[in-house]
């Protein structure tokens, strides 16, 4: 039988793929309970992106949407927000979630993805203390980057044992250990699920596709890490997210579910595609997009290949992509050439400086 929630906790819901979560359960997912978005506004977060959803599900609107600005790593914050709406659910987005960031400065990593994990647990089996599986469940969203690198054959599955790379992955990891600890040990009712790489509306402009997009409109040097050939499975941010609802009604406590968009490109072929695609869309000129391609610096200890094998969430439960890639690719070109606002929003600030610092200088 699915479970249903009368009130769910959305950590990191001002991020790209948590605002996308909340936009999706309210407004296509028949969602008819209330979110919670706890989020600390780090420089990923943007309460803008869920503008129009806090109007209309906020105080003002139906009452089922409230947002309250919170770390994660503050305990005092986690457990207000337990007392003051009795959540049945988490759903955990909140992380740093940057590689690069990771490489630099790896601190916030490991407070954010693994202590604030561990609060969060923490807090929830005390909130939850006498009420059992079918009652509460703690859903815990990470990444497919816990299991490495592959060669050039092969997939990750459930069983690939964990073998992170950079201090990102690591942090991950480490925070998925947590979760399945307190399921093990305190039997607090859990579902984790490992995605591949997303895409879509609300993706901050420090990740490939929108970087790329905007470097494109920019008349910027598109900048390719090493050889261009290391490879990522792509998936539309609202397959994710339909796959983590999936799990979180009727996935099977204590258990992981790959996620994945059976859609490799290495990053050369990618951004091939992408600048046809934004040539069509913003009337650009192909040939002189590519010749602003720029191989660069590699990142350290990069990667060479993700692949997803998500056949347990397909078969078990029922889950398919909706999206193809190119329907996918061209929709989100599109929203960042009519949200150039958003994105001059957040990129002024925080971000700004930290790319000042820490990139052009190469
Ligand atoms: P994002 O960086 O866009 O958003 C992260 C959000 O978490 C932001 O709103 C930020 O303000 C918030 N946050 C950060 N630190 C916090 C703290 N200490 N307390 C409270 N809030 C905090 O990230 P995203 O790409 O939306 O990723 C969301 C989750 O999905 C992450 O856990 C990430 O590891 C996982 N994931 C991402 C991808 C991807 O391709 N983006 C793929 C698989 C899994
Ligand atoms: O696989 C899931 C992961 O995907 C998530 O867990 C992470 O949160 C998310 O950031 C993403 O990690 P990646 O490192 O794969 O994504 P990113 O967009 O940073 O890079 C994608 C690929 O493109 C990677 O091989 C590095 C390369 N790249 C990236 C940037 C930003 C470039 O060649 N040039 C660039 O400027």
């Amino acid at each position: 039988m699915a479970r249903s929630f009368d009130t769910i906790v959305v950590t990191g819901g001002a991020g790209f793929i948590g605002s996308n979560l909340i936009r999706y359960l309210f407004e296509k997912a028949g969602y008819r309970g209330r979110i919670v978005n706890l989020d600390a506004l780090t420089y990923a977060g943007n309460p803008e992106s869920l503008a129009d959803i806090a109007a209309k599900y906020g105080q003002e609107g139906e009452g089922r949407y409230f947002f309250v600005k919170a770390d994660i790593r503050d305990r005092a914050s986690v457990e207000r927000v337990f007392a003051d709406y009795r959540p049945d659910a988490v759903c955990h987005l909140a992380a740093e979630s940057h590689v690069d960031r990771s490489i630099l400065g790896p601190e916030a990593f490991v407070t954010t993805n693994v202590i604030g994990t561990f609060t969060l647990l923490d807090v929830a089996k005390e909130a939850w203390k006498g009420r059992g599986e079918g009652e509460t469940l703690f859903h815990h969203v990470s990444t497919d980057e816990v299991y490495g690198s592959l060669g050039e054959t092969g997939y990750f599955t459930e069983e690939t044992p964990y073998d992170p790379r950079s201090p990102y992955s690591a942090s991950k990891a480490g925070s998925d250990h947590l979760v399945m600890a307190y399921h093990h040990t305190y039997g607090l009712p859990v579902t984790l699920s490992n995605c591949s790489n997303n895409y879509g509306p609300y993706q901050f402009p420090e990740k490939l596709i929108p970087l790329m997009i905007l470097n494109m409109l920019e008349g910027k040097p598109l900048p390719v890490y090493g050889d261009g050939r290391n490879i990522r499975d792509w998936l539309y941010v609202e397959d994710h997210n339909a796959a983590v609802w999936t799990i979180m009604q009727r996935g099977e406590s204590g258990r992981s579910y790959n996620i994945g968009g059976e859609n490799e490109w290495e990053n050369i072929r990618l951004l091939g595609r992408l600048i046809e695609i934004v040539a069509k869309e913003a009337g650009l000129d192909a040939g002189e997009l590519r010749s602003r391609i720029t191989y660069v610096k590699d990142r350290p200890g990069h990667d060479r290949r993700y692949a997803i094998d998500c056949s347990r969430l397909k078969r078990e439960l029922g889950w398919a992509q909706a999206h193809s890639f190119d329907e996918g690719l061209a929709e989100t070109v599109r929203w960042y050439l009519a949200h150039k606002d958003w994105c001059a929003r957040v990129r002024s600030g925080e971000y700004r400086r930290w790319v000042e610092t820490n990139y052009e200088r190469r």
